[in-house]
């Protein structure tokens, strides 16, 4: 039963926004949106806290998580064990940690390697940390534009046998979805397929699936069907999800055990954790279910851009599939760095990820609204407007 009072006691200048089980969240209100607003398309990792999240810091339950004293952490990770269908699970710093750990569970030994796609977030944007803090040797395979690794090439490159020339492949790293081929979703047909290819022959699979929530929206299937053929699974609640901080890893129990020892040896031994568990819980339960909204907008936003080929934008809406917008300023009189700064002073923030390629990420920042002004500008500023 609640202990606050109902209707909230007003205090002047301050607006009551979130009513818990012992506390009432009040905070000045909200300054109006800039003129032009903000829209900022740079990453899903831009998402701010919801005031049910706030509140939720506010009343968290807290212990020591190193003596796995914390009883939110605690319930993240059952949670989060179940919805993924493994044994046990682990609430880590970030997505970084959580594909480091795994990496160095599945190869521990010396002369160990794991088969990593060429453009995989952990090849491309984790400093190869998995080198040089863990020791592992990554074998690079191609990356098809599909976010699939080629696995003809896979077949070709891992090396089981008992032979001083060879590091001995341990790990394959899946991504699900693929962060730099936009988005793109792995279906569990193909995963099937990649579990057939290292079965009976010492390989484990780990799965990025810092967006794997997305992945699973776009196919309408629950998260744990496209964990079943994998050893480990890491999910990042700080992205698409909401939370502020934090991502979990799955995987059976003794992987977890492993997994508690190595956080804290890399220093993520978190102690009173629970004020950023509790918001990875409502982002777990609550954000992976509004998914739909930002592939809505997406969409939006890909459909609106295909409309401008005459002014040199080039884009495969039949790529975008899920919150990721990956498209191409194609002119003689401005390259993707010219454009992304043009539209910063409009207020629109983007990435540009190559010369001519700019990428856009949708997430609950981003309203429909933002994304017809955001096709507005685009179409005002080639046109010179
Ligand atoms: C596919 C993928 N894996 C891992 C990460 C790393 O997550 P973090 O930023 O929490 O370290 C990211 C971050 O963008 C990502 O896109």
């Amino acid at each position: 039963m609640s202990s606050v009072p109902d209707p909230p006691p007003e205090i002047p200048g301050l607006q009551c926004v979130a009513i818990g089980k012992d506390s009432l969240l009040y905070r000045k209100p909200r300054d109006p949106p800039t003129n032009p607003p903000v829209v900022d398309m740079r990453s899903d990792t831009v998402t701010k806290p919801s005031d049910e999240m706030r509140l939720a810091m506010l009343e968290a339950e807290v212990g020591d998580d190193v003596y796995c004293d914390d009883p939110t952490a605690n319930k993240l990770e059952t949670r989060a064990a179940e919805i993924l269908g493994k044994e046990a699970a682990l609430f880590v710093p970030s997505g970084t940690m959580g594909n480091l750990i795994s990496v160095m569970i599945h190869c521990s030994g010396r002369g160990d390697e794991m088969l990593l796609g060429d453009e995989s977030h952990i090849s491309f944007h984790e400093q190869g940390g998995s080198a040089y803090l863990g020791g592992v040797y990554s074998k690079i395979v191609k990356t098809l534009p599909n976010g699939q690794l080629d696995l003809d090439d896979v077949r070709r490159r891992i090396q089981t046998i008992d032979d001083p020339h060879f590091a001995t492949t341990k790990l394959l790293c899946i991504e699900n979805t693929h962060n730099r081929k936009g988005g793109r979703v792995l279906t569990p047909e193909y995963m099937e397929q990649v579990a057939a290819l290292v079965k009976g022959r010492g390989i484990k699979i780990h799965l990025d699936g810092a967006r794997l929530f997305n992945a699973a929206t776009a196919l309408k299937l629950p998260a744990s069907k496209l964990t079943e053929c994998v050893d480990s699974v890491n999910v990042c609640l700080s992205k698409g999800l909401g939370a502020p901080v934090g991502s979990v890893i799955a995987g059976s129990k003794d992987f977890i055990a492993k997994a508690r020892k190595l956080r804290k040896a890399l220093g993520g031994g978190m102690r009173q954790i629970g004020v950023i568990a509790a918001p990875g819980l409502i982002a777990l339960e609550k954000g992976s279910k509004r998914l739909q909204e930002d592939h809505d907008n997406a969409q939006l936003l890909a459909t609106g851009l295909a409309k401008m080929s005459e002014l040199g934008v080039q884009i495969d809406i039949s790529t975008v599939e899920t919150n990721i917008v990956n498209f191409y300023v194609i002119r003689d009189d401005m390259k993707a760095i010219d454009f992304v700064g043009s539209l910063e002073k409009r207020g629109i923030k983007m990435l540009v990820c190559g010369d001519v390629w700019v990428r856009s990420v949708i997430s609950c920042e981003v309203t429909k609204q933002g994304v017809e002004f955001v096709l507005e500008n685009i179409r005002a500023l080639l046109a010179g407007k």
